[in-house]
């Protein structure tokens, strides 16, 4: 590569791009990352962060030298040969993946071998073989990203594995990603597209599958009188199983699991096979969230007119993403059953103000939790672990703790004054 276009390009500068960007940018690496979004390239180019993300602002402060951001794709084309898409691919109606922001960048390439396309976006199997068919000179690269929201910076710094998938012709540009994360260590997969692109649809939808799994053996286990954490602990010592994706609650959201899941049962049944286990899968996510209802109402009695506190927003703590958080199925549920809804996220609130209509907004845990009839923790905030619980227990009407997460210590809770509901543990 000659030295003017040895900068690596990045193409959408949301959770993943941004990460990309700055981590590449701190291996020492010219980055000129490309969006759209002219507010968000303005601020991130006056040295603005854009979204929580730990580690995020260190890395982007350190490295502003090394990167540039801009709205045209011109300049990042001249400047670069890997191009690395990391835009966006939302559910459509159907459930399908949206691949429009893909082909508009598919679109900008020219098929001349120039520049490789590095995919990171999620995209369904297939996508790769479709794209070169439609430009076979571009060099294509699948590279998905498993990067977790919250900690992505450390995820993309130390990964467990690098898939890296290509076809013949695109050697040069799989070695030159190959080469790009060879310092960051981790076990290098180098297969071809399809099954790279599998990999990443199978892994979401395998550690999707693994929530479930452990949210129906707690429904058992609450009627069994076992304790799920019990379990989950005895079970994760088998190496085989892992102690990892087994923590019962509320369910997953976030901008993938949900997605991908349905994506890749979407991708089965366009191709002729029912997906059944993921369906269930997916069935099972959706029922989770709405379990807690009956929790409160067995201490409640009906839900209209009392006040319910939730405790944490955001899909997962350490961010303040909100898509397909379940703070959204349970507020909305607890209006429909004519409860008053408090809430507290110490950094979701903004984002999810947008989003929850008539929710009141406290400024703190203690705020929310006051003269409420019950708290419903839903996202595990370490700082809900650090609540003095016992002064709160007096300034609620009733001392109620439904733990979406089996975050907080049930026997402390109790002495406290509460009566404690966890996801699967004896009440
Ligand atoms: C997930 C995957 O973990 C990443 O490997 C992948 O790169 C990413 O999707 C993606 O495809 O972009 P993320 O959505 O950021 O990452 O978050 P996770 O930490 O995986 O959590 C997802 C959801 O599952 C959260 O709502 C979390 O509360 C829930 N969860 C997780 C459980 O309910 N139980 C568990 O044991 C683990």
């Amino acid at each position: 590569m000659s030295e003017s276009n040895d900068a690596i390009g990045v193409v959408g500068v949301g959770w993943v791009g941004l990460v990309t960007a700055a981590c590449f940018a701190d291996l020492g690496r010219d980055v000129v990352a490309m969006d759209v979004d002219e507010a968000k390239v303005a601020a991130l180019s006056a040295g603005q962060v854009t979204m929580h993300e730990p580690g995020i602002e260190e890395l982007l402060e350190r490295n502003r030298e090394r990167l540039t951001f801009t709205t045209d794709m011109d300049e990042v084309l001249g400047r670069t040969r890997l191009l690395f898409c990391c835009v966006d691919t939302p559910p459509t109606y159907s459930g399908d993946a949206d691949l429009s922001r893909v082909q508009a960048v598919v679109s900008k390439l020219a098929d001349d071998g120039t520049h490789a396309l590095v995919m990171k976006s999620t995209v369904p199997a297939g996508t790769g073989a479709t794209i070169r068919r439609e430009k076979p000179s571009l060099a294509y690269v699948s590279c998905p990203e498993f990067l977790k929201e919250g900690s992505a910076v450390q995820d993309f710094l130390h990964p467990d594995r690098v898939v890296v998938g290509a076809e013949e012709g695109s050697d040069w540009a799989a070695d030159a990603v190959e080469e790009l994360y060879r310092p960051l260590g981790g076990k290098l997969v180098r297969t071809d597209v399809a099954s790279a692109e599998m990999i990443k649809l199978a892994s979401n939808a395998f550690l999707a599958t693994k929530i479930s799994f452990i949210n129906e053996i707690a429904n058992v286990s609450e009627e069994v009188g076992a304790d799920v954490t019990e379990v989950a602990r005895g079970m994760g010592l088998d190496t085989r199983i892992g102690p990892s994706f087994l923590s019962a609650g509320l369910g997953f959201g976030g901008s993938c699991f949900p997605k991908d899941t349905t994506a890749l049962k979407q991708l089965a049944g366009n191709s002729g096979y029912h997906f059944q286990l993921l369906t269930s899968v997916i069935e099972v996510n959706e029922l989770q969230k709405r379990r807690v209802l009956k929790k409160l109402e067995k201490h409640l009695g009906k839900l209209a007119g009392k006040r319910i506190a939730l405790l944490g927003l955001a899909f997962k703590p350490n961010t303040d993403d909100m898509r397909e958080a379940s703070s959204l199925v349970l507020s909305a549920r607890l209006q429909g059953e004519g409860a008053k809804v408090a809430a507290y996220d110490p950094v979701a609130a903004e984002r999810a103000s947008e989003l929850l209509p008539d929710v009141e907004f406290a400024d703190s845990a203690a705020a929310a939790l006051e003269n409420a009839d019950a708290a419903i923790l839903v996202t595990e905030w370490p700082e809900f672990a650090e609540l003095p619980w016992a002064e709160l227990a007096g300034r609620m009407s009733t001392a109620l703790v439904i733990d979406g997460r089996n975050f907080l210590d049930p026997a402390s809770l109790r002495e406290a004054g509460f009566a404690y509901e966890g996801i699967g543990r004896p009440g």
